[in-house]
């Protein structure tokens, strides 16, 4: 599978034990190359999830969300950023300065410890909501305040990529499936048509019969929706 295709594959590692995790990873790793970990992961083994997804071979992504005040935030994101995570995000919910500080204190985090700044997001509307009103002001606030990219739907690319910001796109099912609690849901195939840097997926893969059956399938379909831009 070309780097193309897997470096934009990430999978969502939503379990408590990491052992679990692990082995999920491990499986699909050929396939995918980033691991988000995410609060139920990181609740039960904390920073140590993301050095043993980088004994796999896989980036990390850490989606903690982060949405505080402006100080908290800058010192959480630091505190994370030390870690060596390749992609954080924060809520865009939380304001410009709030962003601002995520950015700040991503960027002195990796630096204090000798890594390359992490890539920095904000989170638009969640693809669980319905209401995407809010999407143009976040998105506004996250090209003000220096993210690099934010998190969105698929159908929200294109707003993204003339704002010069990159995507990562969660929501992702196979056609014909349960969209579950998501609501804003695409193909793997149309998320790459349409240009998705990062495709977040969880169930459709780690609730496979066959994982990996699943994971080739996302990363085949990406592949094909990559060949059409
Ligand atoms: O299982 P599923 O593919 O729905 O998982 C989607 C993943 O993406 C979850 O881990 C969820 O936390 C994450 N996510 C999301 N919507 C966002 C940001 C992250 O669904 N806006």
């Amino acid at each position: 599978m070309g780097e193309n295709v897997r470096g934009r594959l990430v999978v969502a590692l939503d379990v408590g034990d990491l052992a679990a995790a692990e082995e999920v990873a491990r499986r699909i790793s050929p396939w995918f190359g980033v691991a988000k970990v995410g609060h139920e992961l990181y609740a039960d083994a904390g920073p140590a999830a993301f050095d043993r997804m980088h004994s796999l071979g896989l980036a990390v992504f850490c989606d903690l969300k982060l949405h505080d005040i402006p100080n908290t935030v800058e010192r959480a994101a630091r505190a994370h950023a030390r870690h060596g995570v390749e992609i954080m995000n924060a809520h865009a919910a939380g304001g410009e300065s709030m962003l601002r500080a995520f950015v700040a204190g991503a960027h002195e985090g990796a630096r204090d410890a000798g890594f390359t700044p992490p890539i920095t997001l904000a989170v638009t509307v969640l693809t669980s909501e319905s209401d995407t009103s809010a999407f143009a002001t976040r998105l506004e606030m996250a090209r003000t305040s220096g993210c690099d990219g934010v998190v969105c739907s698929g159908a929200e690319i294109k707003y993204a990529h003339d704002a010069g910001l990159k995507t990562l796109v969660p929501g992702i099912r196979f056609a014909g499936t349960d969209a579950q609690d998501q609501v804003r849901v695409f193909t793997p195939a149309d998320a790459a048509r349409a240009g998705a840097d990062w495709l977040v997926i969880g169930r459709a893969v780690t609730g496979a019969d066959d994982p990996e059956e699943a994971a080739s399938r996302a990363a085949a379909e990406v592949a094909e929706g990559l060949t059409g831009n």
